[in-house]
């Protein structure tokens, strides 16, 4: 059976999408099949990674030989997936987090803001039995204007039931760029190596060694 990850917080533009796609990408790099689902209905997993394509519902997308994805607004897609992992891709917000249950859930948090409502929604959030639990993951706290990281993550550890990721992934431009190109931060211009290159595939690596997908030594 696919370990399932779900990305999921009630705000906007936390990163959701972002780690999403880079968990997929570099899942396919390391020759994992790995199927990506847009559970948010603008689909943005699926026009992150391949260009312009025309939604349409349980409709399988194939980015390469080794990603999927499946557009499945507000719903838990039908069937099982012949894949090593399935990453899920929630819009802002916890009501619908209940429709499935994951081995791990991802909560991108950029702020004081994306905290809020963190107790509320673990009543919602089911874990697959055997699973990781909700990992809160500070992501883009040190840009201009942001709480510092030390802050949120002070404020993350109170709340019960989650854990917070040990990493924090940087504001950065690489990982900025990314979305633009369609690529990961390693295929862009410039992007390997660099500071949200290594930290966005330290957090990949650390994600799937967790998970035990690594240790069949692909
Ligand atoms: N660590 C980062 N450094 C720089 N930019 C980032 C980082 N993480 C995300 N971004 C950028 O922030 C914006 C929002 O990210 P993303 O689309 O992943 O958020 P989201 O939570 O999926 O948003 P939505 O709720 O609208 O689906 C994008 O432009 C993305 O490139
Ligand atoms: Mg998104």
């Amino acid at each position: 059976m696919a370990v399932q990850i779900a990305l999921a917080n009630h705000k906007g533009g936390c990163g959701k999408t972002t780690l999403a796609s880079h968990l997929l990408w570099w899942a396919a790099k390391h020759k994992l099949r790995a199927h990506g689902v847009a559970i948010d209905p603008q689909g943005n997993l699926i026009q992150r990674i391949i260009n312009d394509p025309r939604l349409q519902r349980e409709r399988v997308y194939r980015a390469n030989d080794w990603l999927e994805l499946t557009y499945s607004p507000n719903a838990a897609p039908g069937g099982t997936f012949n894949a090593d992992v399935v990453v899920f891709d929630f819009p802002p917000g916890f009501d619908i987090c209940n429709i499935i249950q994951p081995h791990l859930w991802l909560v991108p948090v950029d702020g004081r803001e994306a905290v809020d409502g963190l107790m509320t929604a673990l009543r919602t959030m089911k874990v697959a039995a055997g699973g990781l639990g909700v990992y809160a993951v500070p992501n883009m706290l040190d840009g201009a204007g942001r709480i510092p990281t030390n802050a949120v993550r002070d404020a993350l550890g109170k709340v019960s039931g989650v854990k917070v990721w040990p990493a924090s992934i940087p504001d950065s431009g690489t990982i900025q760029r990314s979305a633009e190109f369609r690529a990961p931060t390693w295929r862009i211009p410039n992007g390997a190596g660099s500071a949200g290159d290594e930290a966005m595939q330290a957090f990949c690596t650390e994600v799937f060694r967790l998970t035990g997908l690594t240790r069949r030594g692909r």
